[in-house]
């Protein structure tokens, strides 16, 4: 059985897909922007209804797949671009005019079940944690960045508070040899972990997640995409965001507000803002979450936040004041690790 096979036996679920359906009311026909397809479970949903066109964007190679067949099935209807979605502005000279772009950001249960590409504490595989389409990988990351820019990625992009102490711990095993998979440094983080305190979740979960954004530079991704994509909606259209953790949610509150109305000024510590840099005219006001029965279905959507918001008619220029906020993140992430 190859890896392929497998993979597809894996139930798939579409986190908040009914949520996501009545926002964007695929009835009224119109064209979508999926930038993270996956295995395609909002493209395909989108797609049953008959006047509507998707556009599918997905890094990862795995994603033509469950792109293939679509493919075929509409071929007026669907277009797939294997491309990060920091490259929306591609899509620009197309004149689309979508109705909505929607991101459903991390990694696809696929991608996290498949031993092979080590996301799983457990995978003896080459440690890579590549999403498609990368610079290096978490071994090229483990083995070689410094020591000190290594505590900063796990303390700030995982928000683990011993980030310190596990980037030492790290250095100390990586000078007798190279970390080569995911086991071994899943236990050399538990190593460096204070004893004391009892984990819900697997001591290493953290810093995982902090090494799976700076490999795929998810922080710079993101702020790239809510920025193309905004430039691409025209009034009316709908931006929406499903975000898995306080990070990447927090990026995208911060950017909704800075340019609606929502709040008077989105940090205390910014000058108040002026309305011409208002590009959405509503904005959900609360952050929407999986129902009860979705989450006990499917248990990984219990940390899903979705928050949209709806494009004015101002044209989107400058994007320094957004960028400024999140600089930090910008700046981690574009480290050389060499
Ligand atoms: C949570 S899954 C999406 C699942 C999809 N909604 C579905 O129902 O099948 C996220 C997907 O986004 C892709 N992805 C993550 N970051 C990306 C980026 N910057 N550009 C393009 N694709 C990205 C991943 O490769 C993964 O396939």
């Amino acid at each position: 059985m190859n890896a392929t096979m497998s993979l597809e036996k894996i139930k798939h679920y579409p986190v908040m897909l009914n949520q996501i359906l009545s926002i964007i009311s695929p009835q009224r026909g119109g064209t979508y922007i999926d930038c993270t397809f996956g295995a395609g479970g909002y493209s395909k949903e989108i797609l049953k209804f008959p006047n509507t066109k998707v556009i599918a964007l997905d890094r990862d190679k795995l994603s033509e797949n469950y792109a293939n067949p679509l493919l075929k099935k509409f071929p007026k209807r669907f277009n797939f671009f294997k491309d990060k979605f920091s490259n929306l502005n591609k899509l620009a000279e197309r004149k689309l005019k979508p109705k909505a772009i929607i991101f459903d950001l991390g990694l696809s249960s696929l991608q996290l079940s498949d031993n092979k590409r080590g996301f799983s504490f457990e995978s003896e595989n080459f440690l890579n944690m590549e999403m498609g389409i990368n610079d290096y990988s978490a071994y090229d990351v483990i083995n070689s960045l410094d020591k000190e820019h290594l505590g900063s990625i796990i303390k700030i992009l995982g928000e683990e508070k011993e980030g310190k102490r596990i980037a030492n711990e790290i250095d100390k095993h990586r000078r007798r040899k190279p970390i080569k998979n995911s086991k071994e440094l899943a236990s050399i983080i538990k190593k460096a972990k204070r004893k004391n305190i009892s984990y819900k979740k697997n001591p290493a979960t953290k810093t995982f997640q902090a090494i799976r954004i700076f490999v795929n530079k998810e922080l710079t991704e993101l702020i790239l995409g809510l920025i193309g994509a905004t430039k691409l909606l025209s009034n009316g259209g709908i931006l929406i965001v499903v975000s898995f953790h306080s990070v990447e949610d927090r990026i995208v509150k911060n950017f909704f507000n800075l340019h609606s109305d929502i709040k008077s000024n989105p940090s205390r510590y910014l000058p108040l803002k002026e309305s011409k840099s208002n590009l959405f005219k509503t904005v959900c006001k609360k952050v929407l979450i999986p129902t009860s029965s979705e989450i006990n279905e499917n248990s990984r959507s219990r940390s899903a936040k979705l928050r949209y918001a709806v494009r004015n008619d101002a044209s989107f220029i400058n994007s320094d004041e957004f960028e400024k906020m999140f600089l930090n993140y910008l700046e981690l992430e574009g480290a050389s690790i060499w």
